[in-house]
């Protein structure tokens, strides 16, 4: 290939411009040109695509958010919308794209190369719901952030002998929930992958309460039914010790990337772009068993993600 496209998908993840920056270096090193596509898959639709070069990814790989910038594009779910994108593609001479999102972007990229344009998925959400990998860019960032966050809650949980109940993002998932909720020692942990109901919960504080604890944190992935608001009113009413709802929100999409974050970024990247050289698309990177691996973007879409019930196990069992 001569000519490569790269795009950010979806939520934006801290490390998406260490990915960017390394697919334009390995590209450039190996003599293809690069086209940066903005906004996601709008900017394929609008023709908003424009020549990399290597300094268009100096000062980048320390920050969060992404240069290319990212949307969610509802026209490319529809056949005219992807034809639009790959008249661009012939426009502009692109051959081949690294998308940089999670699994709605990969269908996306799989529409894509249906059409004849090649492409390399690599996995950037702070989810890490991804099922053909182990690791998806963001992740470690979001979790750090969301530790520090509660570590702060905590001081004022503590100082008013209250409970606090915070909710983490994670979409449908709630893997960003559980390790942030080890990292912090909650007192309890909710998520969609395992039913917990508020009387569980409340039992746990009743007991933690027994062994001299006096400060409670919940912390509750987003994608459990009942809001933050709700369980706090609950377990207030239940116990009679003061509860506070914390949403902690966008915050934790945002921020510099940890070293994990802009290592993982800058293998995949350099990854996709291997692939794409070799004529190779219709794939996606994946973190498998401490390796950099690629899988079929179908066999990928069809995967299901366990969830970590040993963690869950072992956060439930310290928490006392
Ligand atoms: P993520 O990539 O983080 O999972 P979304 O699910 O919002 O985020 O998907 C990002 C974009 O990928 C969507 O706005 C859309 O442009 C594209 N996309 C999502 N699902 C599909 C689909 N089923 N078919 C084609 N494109 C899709
Ligand atoms: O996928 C990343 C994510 O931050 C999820 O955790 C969350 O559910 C969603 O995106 C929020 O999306 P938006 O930025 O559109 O509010």
């Amino acid at each position: 290939m001569k000519t490569i496209g790269v795009l950010t998908s979806g939520g934006d993840a801290p490390g998406m411009n260490a990915a960017v920056r390394s697919v334009v270096r390995t590209a450039l090193s190996m003599g293809m040109k690069v086209m940066g596509i903005r906004r996601g898959y709008n900017g394929l639709i609008n023709g908003d695509v424009f020549e990399m070069t290597v300094r268009d990814v100096s000062e980048v790989i320390h920050r969060g958010g992404t240069v290319l910038y990212t949307a969610r594009c509802p026209e490319f779910k529809t056949e005219e919308g992807v034809d639009k994108a790959v008249a661009t593609c012939k426009e502009y001479g692109i051959e081949g794209i690294v998308v940089i999102g999670g699994d709605g972007s990969y269908r996306g990229a799989r529409d894509l190369s249906l059409k004849g344009i090649p492409c390399v998925g690599v996995p950037g959400t702070i989810d890490n719901d991804i099922s053909s990998t182990e690791y998806t860019i963001g992740f470690d960032t979001a979790m750090n952030t969301a530790m520090e966050m509660v570590d702060r809650l905590r001081d004022t949980t503590q100082s008013h002998d209250r409970c606090s109940v915070v909710e983490v993002m994670g979409r449908n998932a709630g893997h960003l929930a559980l390790q942030t909720g080890i990292a912090v020692g909650a007192v309890a942990i909710m998520v969609p992958e395992i039913p917990c109901d508020v009387e569980n919960v409340i039992k746990k504080i009743e007991l933690t309460r027994k062994n001299g604890k006096e400060h409670f944190i919940i912390v509750v992935a987003e994608g459990v039914e009942k809001s933050v608001d709700q369980i706090a009113k609950e377990i207030e009413a239940a116990t009679g010790v003061e509860a506070r709802a914390t949403v902690l929100g966008h915050v934790q999409r945002g921020g510099r990337p940890t070293v994990r974050d802009r290592v993982m970024a800058s293998y995949m990247g350099n990854a996709a772009v291997e692939l794409l050289s070799k004529g190779i698309g219709n794939r996606v990177i994946c973190y498998d068993k401490g390796m950099i691996i690629n899988r079929d973007i179908y066999e990928a879409l069809q995967m299901k993600k366990p969830f970590d019930i040993d963690g869950y196990r072992v956060a439930d069992t310290i928490s006392m």
